[in-house]
């Protein structure tokens, strides 16, 4: 996984299609963080591309995400097919058919998917309201869609690039916004700037002759640049995958805190860290949540972490009474003697990971 905050998606579009195997082969080997998968029903839009099963064909050719993007007219229709098929994430238009959004969102959500909903340049980013608690993904197009190579369109991406995060606010970690159509290395900031998170990158990659690998590097440096300076106070952004410590906590309430803090959208990883020593024989265990949510997480819990700490320390003192243990004893770095940790000491405090 690349550092930084920014990811490309290659579009395979443009890619040799008589070979595909390779083309996910040579995407995979130059960089690329997922796929982008252009399917086109000739109805939508004035082209036709590829179906099921071909991204079937693909998927175990790699294990980077395949995110789908239907330019279908009846994606309600086609929908089980592509989750069958392996997509990661499934988005398609809003302008489709009305009644067969709802449905084909809560399809792709109840396989367990990312669901995405795309707008084509014309259309206001107010049409997806009704169906914002359903979206983890807004894919924002800079192209007409149909075909690669087309022209980026700076003030589409201008008016709606940052005004789409606003349909992920319930989505506090996992809400993507994506841009796609004209991306390259002449775009990339600006739409970095605009704090886009995943950049689709199609026809320049699949030029004859480029050094796809540099392109895609390019693509991802820009776009995190852009996010520095004009949207993060010049501070370089937090890696996509990186994660914090919040607490550290016994396993009986680390466990029962991780599940309050994930009820509210926050993925939460336990690890069994270098925690204090507990009278029951174990370590203290670190919730580890997303960077990118740590802000979050402190306005939204920062009192519960007192009141955890506070009956952690309950715990530790009736446990030890209970028991009959003495405080456990750990080794203390460079001397091998042993520390006495007392059961009752004050709560830990909060480190980063
Ligand atoms: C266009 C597709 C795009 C296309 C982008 O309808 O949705 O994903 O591959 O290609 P470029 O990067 O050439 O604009
Ligand atoms: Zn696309």
């Amino acid at each position: 996984m690349a550092g930084g905050r920014a990811r490309v998606a290659v579009s395979i579009l443009d890619a040799d299609h008589s070979n595909m195997a390779h083309a996910i082969r040579r995407g995979e080997s130059e960089g690329a963080d997922r796929f982008h998968i252009d399917v086109m029903d000739g109805h939508f839009v004035p082209n036709l591309t590829f179906g099921p099963k071909m991204i079937k064909g693909i998927r175990p050719r790699t294990e980077l995400p395949l995110d789908a993007h239907l330019m279908i007219s009846d994606p309600a229709t086609y929908v089980d097919e592509f989750l069958e098929a392996g997509c990661d994430s499934i988005t398609f238009h809003v302008e489709v058919d009305p009644e067969q959004i709802t449905p084909t969102l809560e399809a792709i959500r109840a396989a367990g998917r990312a669901a995405g909903l795309a707008v084509k340049p014309g259309t206001p980013l107010s049409v997806l309201e009704p169906y914002r608690h359903l979206l983890d993904i807004v894919l924002v197009m800079t192209v007409e869609p149909g075909f690669g190579g087309q022209s980026f369109m700076r003030d589409t991406a201008a008016e709606k690039l940052l005004a789409a995060r606003e349909y992920l606010s319930h989505n506090p970690v996992g809400g993507e916004v994506h841009v796609d159509g004209g991306v390259n290395r002449e775009t990339a900031e600006f739409v970095g700037g605009l704090g886009v998170d995943i950049l689709v990158v199609g026809s320049v990659l699949w030029i004859k002759g480029r050094d796809m690998g540099r392109e895609i590097r390019l693509v991802r440096a820009l776009a995190d640049e852009g996010y520095q300076y004009r949207l993060n106070d010049g501070k370089p952004p937090i890696p996509r995958d990186a994660m914090v410590t919040f607490a550290q906590l016994p396993k009986h309430l680390a466990w029962r805190f991780m599940a309050e803090i994930e009820r509210g959208g926050i993925p939460v990883i336990p690890l069994r860290g270098n925690g204090r020593f507990n009278p029951d024989g174990l370590r203290d265990f670190d919730l580890l949540v997303p960077a990118s949510a740590e802000t979050l997480t402190e306005e939204r819990h920062a009192a519960d972490r007192e009141r955890y700490l506070e009956e952690a320390a309950r715990w530790r003192v009736a446990y030890a009474a209970e028991h009959g243990v003495k405080p456990p004893e750990r080794p203390r770095p460079g001397t091998g003697a042993g520390e006495v940790i007392p059961p009752d000491v004050g709560p830990a405090r909060p480190a980063r990971a």
